[in-house]
Parts: structure tokens; sequence; C-alpha cells
């Protein structure tokens, strides 16, 4: 059974992947943004976004490549899952995905390779290239000092390379500690969890994306609904979303029309 569509919705609003569309601007989604975009445009090198687990890590970085897919030229790839176990399957990974082939198959040949083709797209054909890699945590110590030398290759004016990495807090001090590398982060931003306020807000935005309209008046979740989400998801996204979605099939199930305390209540005690 589709809930949605017994509630008038063309789409369900709390799903939870990490789709642009439903990506509520609150204002730390939406500075970190828009900072990311000036440090992509002017070159400035590595970005680090941090942000404890569920917090919209993922969901930015595909708000920031749906910013730029007009833009021809930026040319964005990504690594969804940095766990590489060496450091040659790590430049073996990158170098397939700039679509090079170098006839050598060693560490130093890739590095190489790499730097020419940056300097190709970069120099030569005025192209910004940018690396985005989410799940930074798991890179090893060995890649990020591949990162780092990545890094290293630039004009006098800028990097030719730029990189994002998205990442959970525990990373932080970790690289603190890689003194050389840690001084290479032009932007770095913590992403916090949302304000109550903005818990509405984006319950309200994602309603509203997948076609909800007000039209009797009514909300679908009123205020001690939303303290209730509020108090239980301290302002994580993940978890806002997962507790709207349990709420709404709640209602659907039980034939009511909207979401109130009581409601709430009922969810929230059957949660792990
Ligand atoms: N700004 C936002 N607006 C609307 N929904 C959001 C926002 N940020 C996150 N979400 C929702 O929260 C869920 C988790 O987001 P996401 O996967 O981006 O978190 P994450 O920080 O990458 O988590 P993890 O650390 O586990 O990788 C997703 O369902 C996403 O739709
Ligand atoms: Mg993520």
């Amino acid at each position: 059974m589709s809930y949605y569509s017994h509630l008038h919705l063309e789409k369900e609003p709390f799903s939870t992947s990490p789709d642009p569309a439903f990506f509520y601007r609150s204002y730390v989604h939406d500075s970190s943004l828009k900072r990311l975009e000036i440090a992509i445009r002017l070159k400035r090198g590595m970005s680090l976004i941090l942000g404890d687990v569920g917090t919209g890590k993922t969901t930015l970085s595909r708000a920031l490549l749906q910013n730029f897919k007009d833009d021809g030229e930026f040319i964005f790839h990504i690594v969804l899952d940095p766990n590489y176990k060496s450091e040659f399957q790590f430049l073996a990974s990158l170098i397939r995905m700039f679509g090079i082939s170098p006839s050598i198959k060693s560490t130093l040949d890739y590095k190489q390779a790499i730097e020419h083709y940056l300097f190709q797209k970069v120099v030569e054909e005025h192209k910004t290239v940018v690396l985005l890699i989410d799940e930074g945590q798991k890179l090893s110590a060995a890649n990020l000092e591949i990162l780092r030398t990545l890094l290293n290759y630039e004009t006098n004016e800028y990097k030719l390379l730029q990189l994002v990495i998205f990442s959970q807090l525990e990373f932080l001090s970790r690289i603190k500690k890689i003194k050389n590398f840690y001084d290479r982060i032009t932007l770095s931003y913590v992403i916090n969890p949302l304000s109550l306020q903005e818990t509405r807000e984006m319950i309200d935005f994602r309603l509203h994306q997948a076609g909800y309209h007000n039209g009797n008046g009514k909300l679908l979740f009123n205020d001690d609904a939303i303290q209730n989400i509020y108090d239980y998801s301290q302002g994580y996204p993940r978890r806002i979303s997962r507790i709207c979605h349990d709420a709404l099939e709640f209602i659907v199930m039980h034939e009511k029309e909207s979401v109130d305390s009581q409601v709430m209540q009922e969810i929230i005690h059957h949660q792990l």
C-alpha cells in the first residue's frame, strides 16, 4: 500500500534517499552550499564538510552537483565510498574515473598521468575539475597522502584539483594529527542538526515537494506533533524523515486525518 496516495500526495514525502528535490535549505545547509560553490569557483583547493551521522552530508553533495549540472565548465567526479585497501587501488580507481589509461601500471605513473590530465583539463581546456569524496572518514592515512599529493598540483594562481570531502565528525581528530594535510584545508564547515523551527520548515517543505496542498487549512502535523518530532530527533534530518514517514503510515492505517501528539507518542513508544 502506498500511503502517500491516500493523503493526496503525488510522491513519497519522506523517502530516505538523498534526492536534491527534497533538500530543505536550512541555515547551515544553505550557507555551507554557498561557501562550497564559492570555494570551487575560485579553485581554492580542499573543502571539508563535517557532520554527525544523518545530518545531510550526502544530500548536500547531491545538491551541490545539481547546482553545477548545467555548467559545462565544471567536471565533477564522485567517490561514494573511499574504502580502498591500498594507494594503488585508490589511484587505479581515480584513473578509471578520469577516463585515462597510462601504459605503465605503477603508483608513480598513475600520479603523473593524473597530473597530466588535470593540467590538460584545467590549464589548456579551462575546465574546473572537482573530486567529491563522501564517507571521508573511511580514507586511510596512505590515501590521505595521495590526496595531499594531488593538491600539490597547482599553477601560480590556483589548485588544479578541487577536492570536497564529506565526513563524519570523528575524521577531524584524525586529520588534525596529519599537519601537512590539515593545513591544506581552505574551507571547513560543520553541519549541525536543525532547530525546532527548521524541523517544522523541513517537514512542510518536503510535504510541499511531494504535492501536498493544505486545502482545508488543517495542518497535517500539528504543533505538538512537531515538538514531539523535534524532541525525538534532536533535529537530525534522517531521524525527522523516518519518524514522519512512520507517522503518515500510521494515520493512513488508522484512518486519521492528521498527526497529533497522541499519534507521535504512540509511534515514538515503538521506536528502537
Ligand atoms: N537539508 C535537508 N532537507 C531535507 N531532507 C534532508 C536534509 N538533510 C538530510 N535530509 C534527509 O535526511 C536523510 C539523511 O541524509 P544524508 O544521507 O544526506 O545524511 P548523511 O549526513 O550523509 O548521513 P551519514 O553520516 O549516515 O552518511 C536523508 O533521507 C535525507 O533525505
Ligand atoms: Mg552520507
